[in-house]
């Protein structure tokens, strides 16, 4: 049996962060498993329900818990997002690793998720559709953080059931507020990369030309100068 502590990456840290002592976690799409291992053993969660969709990720999840001897504290189910999953089972939900609209879809089927229930969520694209949904669907988003890993900088999101003010487009692709970083200067950074893409994604457009780009175009020159403006703003929420 393993004897040492498991190890996070940066992302899962991030995310293992905010499940609340005594939490009843379901870790959605878990995968490896060392999310819910690591929740048991180094963090104080009370019940972890680990859930994947496919059979071999499951498997390897069951396999990392033996390894750690926790078989049979870690609940396994297999089932597509929260089907398997009784909402009195869980006040802490985790999805992540997985793209926005995966993340939306499983919420998507779950209203109970708006009901009182802390969501801790870690897309890895489609950020500005995640939040638009999100906003859409009746939920808001209470805190944001980045973290780097493996060179990319990544989101975490805490939501939970509730209203969201209108948002601009530049809210949309960089956050509702600025976000808080384990490494001074990173929300400049995100800032500093959306800006870029959005530029790319402008050139992109001008070059092809077509007229029915047009109305993309000015979308992204909406973007472009409100994340200038919540440059503004960030710098100002560091004083
Ligand atoms: C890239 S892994 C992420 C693993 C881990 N959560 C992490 O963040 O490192 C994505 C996992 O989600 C699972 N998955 C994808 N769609 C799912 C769904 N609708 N319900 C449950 N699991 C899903 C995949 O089978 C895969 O094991």
């Amino acid at each position: 049996m393993e004897t040492r502590r498991p190890e996070l990456s940066a992302r899962l840290s991030a995310v293992a962060e905010w499940v609340p002592p005594g939490a009843r976690a379901a870790d959605i799409g878990t995968d490896h498993g060392f999310l819910p291992v690591w929740l048991m053993l180094c963090g104080s969660a009370e019940r972890v329900i680990a859930t994947d969709l496919r059979p071999e990720p499951l498997s390897r999840a069951v396999k990392t818990a033996e390894r750690y001897g926790l078989g049979d504290r870690i609940e396994f189910r297999l089932c597509d997002g929260l089907s398997g999953i009784l909402p009195e089972e869980a006040d802490t939900v985790i999805i992540a690793g997985m793209g926005g609209e995966t993340i939306a879809s499983i919420l998507e089927a779950a209203s109970w998720t708006r009901e009182g229930k802390r969501l801790i969520l870690q897309p890895m694209s489609k950020l500005p559709d995640l939040r638009g949904w999100l906003a859409g669907a009746g939920y808001a988003i209470s805190r944001e953080k980045l973290v780097r890993e493996r060179g990319k900088i990544r989101t975490i999101l805490l939501a939970g059931g509730g209203k969201t003010p209108p948002m601009t487009p530049a809210r949309l692709a960089a956050g509702f507020s600025r976000p808080e970083a384990g490494e001074p200067g990173l929300p400049e950074e995100y800032l500093a990369e959306l800006s870029r893409k959005t530029e790319r994604a402008l050139l992109g457009l001008a070059r092809s030309g077509k007229p029915e780009d047009a109305g993309r175009a000015e979308q992204y020159r909406q973007v472009l100068e409100g994340l200038a403006e919540l440059k503004k703003e960030w710098s100002i929420c560091r004083r």
